[in-house]
């Protein structure tokens, strides 16, 4: 990054600290920020002086300036300070290597205090400090390098995203914050209305809706970075507000929206990671939950699925021959996992979070022995044949599970990506993108004994899928993609619905009566009637984004001030009471 200038019109600073170099030795400079490290040496003082750039040393000596020395006297870490001086050259064999600015050095002629500053809560960058506490000061914590490089990161792909998509000819919008509720899959965070009692606004999941009557006014492409707010269980990957760069397009099929995000997605992988990629590879729902159980698979490493109900049921051995799925991985290289290791692996996926009932092992040794957990049932012919099928070599370790198959699948996964951890295959610095395609336009959901939309209930179904809505509406398949980046969604869209009688059947399967659907979504239906284009779009999960591109699964350090682990702001302590004055206006009471 070339030197950060100083705004035109600025008197404060004459420069950021690290635009120095030796070519100013001899300046004069007015320089401001934070005291980063103090040093007394016997009478001269050396203060590492830090801005928004990085580092510089200022020397106060009261031979140049007893006044400087004086104000240098008393100040201490993080006391903001404006300085005047002179740049000069270190000298001999004094030069910092790690530091930018390590030749040089600022003699002060005046040193100003801005303001003091309390003994921090705790040292910045100091990651051994409780994650709460660091978020309760977030705005200290934000000091840090890590920090401050991360958030001009997420600038620069923000910006960059917004200049390709306007470049494409995508109009940026502001959709309405204050709505109502829309099935988006999770709970709404709701607003009570003061002027309505007893109504509420929903803050919106996302703004798919707007941007579908966006479509059908004529706009052709939006787009917006968007808040999007949803109450549901919380993960590392995910808050309860975050941001999407939110996108549609008319006049469009699936490859035409895969395309053009495609290429997006391409340009922010390039810029920030400085490598070339080709098209990204696609793979179905159907062969992404077959070969790895899951529908966003991280594809840097192997390990597929190899299933083996051919091979293993008859054998007298109750568990696989009652199993629905049988299936396995092979750990390469792993045969040396002591009889510890394997039993530790295995209470691992007994964990009530991932819910297995067991873990069946086979060895194939260095020496070419076969041996299993279950040699009582599967002799030597019967193990050689399981590690043919896994293409199994000497000295690699082939665990296996087994019972109701979308279960087992989803628990092998777990452990497909907990080796990939631990082995070190899910390299931060590599990166496979990947467009998971084809999935199901329902789920069966056996809490509510009713059909869900696997995406959103706006989706198209497959035109050639249609009959079966009548008539097996599990095996329909959806326009809907989803871009998958080293194991995580990243991005989803779809191809829309935009006839109005596919969409109230649509409704109709989702457990709508025609008036709860004229209810919830009457607008939407009359766009439909006034001439909707095809559409379609696709929304990016822009914290994610930046998180992976950064190397990293957990998005709360690339939202400047996020939620903790629980859902609450503990900086300003959010959710919180409010005043009985407040709540009577709002025509609230509070059941205790
Ligand atoms: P979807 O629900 O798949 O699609 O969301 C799009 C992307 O948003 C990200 N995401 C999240 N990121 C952080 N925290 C969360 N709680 C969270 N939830 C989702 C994911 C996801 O891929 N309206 C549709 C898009 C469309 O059809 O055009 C939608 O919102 O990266």
């Amino acid at each position: 990054m070339g030197a950060l200038k100083t705004a035109k019109g600025v008197k404060m600073r004459s420069h950021y600290c690290t635009d120095l170099s030796s070519a100013d030795i001899g300046k004069e400079v007015t320089l401001c920020g934070w005291v980063n490290s103090y040093r007394d040496h016997g009478g001269v003082i050396f203060l590492d002086l830090r801005d928004r750039t990085g580092l510089i040393q200022i020397v106060c000596d009261p031979a140049d300036s007893k006044s400087s020395h004086e104000a240098a006297s008393h100040v201490r870490d993080e006391y903001v300070l404006r300085i005047k001086g002179k740049v000069r050259a270190r000298g001999e064999g004094l030069v910092n290597p790690r530091l930018k600015t390590g030749e040089i050095e600022v003699v002060a002629d005046e040193v100003i205090v801005e303001n003091p500053s309390e003994t921090l809560p705790f040292v910045i960058g100091d990651e051994s400090v409780n994650e709460d506490i660091r978020l309760k000061y977030r705005f200290l914590d934000l000091r840090n390098e890590k920090l401050q490089n991360i958030f001009k990161m997420r600038s620069k792909a923000a910006i960059a995203a917004r200049n390709s998509l306007d470049k494409m000819g995508f109009i940026e919008f502001e959709t309405p914050i204050l709505t109502r509720a829309t099935p988006e899959g999770a709970r709404d965070y709701l607003v009570p209305s003061r002027v309505y009692p007893g109504q509420f606004y929903a803050l919106p999941q996302s703004p798919q809706l707007f941007k579908q009557l966006l479509m059908c006014s004529g706009f052709d492409k939006y787009f917006q970075i968007a808040k999007c707010f949803r109450d549901e269980d919380l993960r590392a990957d995910r808050q309860p507000e975050f941001t999407q760069i939110d996108c549609e397009m008319a006049f469009v099929e699936q490859e035409d929206v895969m395309n053009v995000f495609e290429g997006l997605a391409k340009n922010l992988l390039e810029e920030t990671t400085g490598k070339k990629f080709g098209q990204f590879p696609r793979m179905t729902f159907a062969e992404a939950m077959r070969k790895y159980g899951n529908d966003k698979p991280d594809i840097r490493f192997g390990m597929e699925f190899v299933e083996l109900n051919d091979l293993v049921k008859g054998k007298e051995f109750k568990i696989f021959d009652e199993a629905e799925l049988v299936v396995g991985i092979n750990v390469e290289g792993k045969a040396d996992y002591t009889r510890k290791q394997i039993d530790e692996l295995i209470d691992w996926v007994k964990r009530p979070q991932i819910g297995a009932s067991g873990m069946v092992w086979v060895k194939f040794q260095e020496d070419g022995v076969l041996t299993s957990s279950v040699n009582k049932f599967y002799n030597e012919a019967d193990l050689k044949a399981i590690a043919e099928k896994f293409n199994a070599q000497k000295g690699d370790l082939i665990l296996i599970m087994s019972g109701d198959a979308n279960k087992v699948r989803a628990q092998l996964s777990a452990l497909r990506m907990e080796l990939g951890n631990r082995l070190g295959l899910r390299k931060g610095n590599e990166f496979a993108p990947l467009w998971v395609v084809d999935f199901p336009l329902l789920e069966w959901d056996e809490e509510s004994g009713r059909y869900h939309a696997m995406h959103h209930p706006f989706t198209s179904p497959k035109p050639e899928d249609i009959p079966l809505l009548e008539t097996s509406p599990e095996k329909v398949r959806a326009n809907a993609y989803d871009l998958v980046l080293n194991g995580n969604e990243i991005g989803g869209g779809s191809i829309r619905i935009y006839d109005k009688d596919l969409q109230s059947k649509m409704f109709a399967l989702l457990g709508f009566s025609p008036e709860e659907a004229e209810a919830q979504f009457g607008f939407l239906m009359n766009a439909f009637r006034y001439g909707a284009p095809p559409h379609g779009g696709l929304a990016f999960g822009f914290d994610r984004l930046v998180a992976i591109l950064d190397g990293n699964e957990v998005i709360r350090d690339y939202i400047a001030f996020p939620k903790n682990n629980s859902g609450r702001d503990v900086m300003i302590d959010a959710p919180s009471q409010i005043d009985e004055a407040q709540l009577v206006e709002l025509n609230i009471s509070i059941r205790k």
